[in-house]
């Protein structure tokens, strides 16, 4: 289920007018290396089997133009794909952990452009 989901979503990202581009770019040529990558990143998330490897907060934080827009865009395509492809219980699943996922690389990425205001002390009585 994890390898038809990841190869069906990034097929749609692919040719996606809006993160296509961003995603092609970077990849190139290696988009095998790159899905199996992907599949071992939601083993690990679905079923903590550890095969990942990677540092996706420094991976994404290197990535100049994206923007709230294109994670927008990718959680919605990502739901479709989820919601097409696994049963209502697995598609939830999948969902929800791509939606505390994505939300944590924004902070990540807000805080290394310095676009996080900056933490207030707390006063001393
Ligand atoms: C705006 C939306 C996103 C864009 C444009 C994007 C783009 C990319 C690109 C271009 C790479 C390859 C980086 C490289 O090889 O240097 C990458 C890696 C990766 N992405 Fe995303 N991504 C997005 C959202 C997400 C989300 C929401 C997740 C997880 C739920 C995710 C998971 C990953 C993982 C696990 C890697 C591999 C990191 C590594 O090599 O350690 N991405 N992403």
């Amino acid at each position: 289920m994890i390898h038809d989901l990841v190869h069906g979503f990034y097929a749609t990202v692919r040719t996606d007018p809006a993160l296509g581009p961003i995603f092609n770019r970077i990849i190139g040529e290696e988009w095998d290396a790159h899905l199996a990558k992907l599949c071992d990143f939601w083993s690990s998330v679905m079923l903590m089997t550890g095969r990942f490897r990677g540092s996706p907060m420094v991976a994404h934080t290197k990535i100049p133009e994206i923007q709230a827009t294109h994670f927008a865009r990718w959680l919605h395509l990502f739901r479709q794909s989820a919601e097409r492809m696994c049963p209502p219980e697995a598609a939830a699943l999948f969902v929800a952990k791509s939606e505390m996922i994505a939300q944590s690389l924004q902070y990540g990425i807000a805080a290394t452009r310095g676009e996080l205001p900056p933490h207030t002390e707390r006063a001393v009585s």
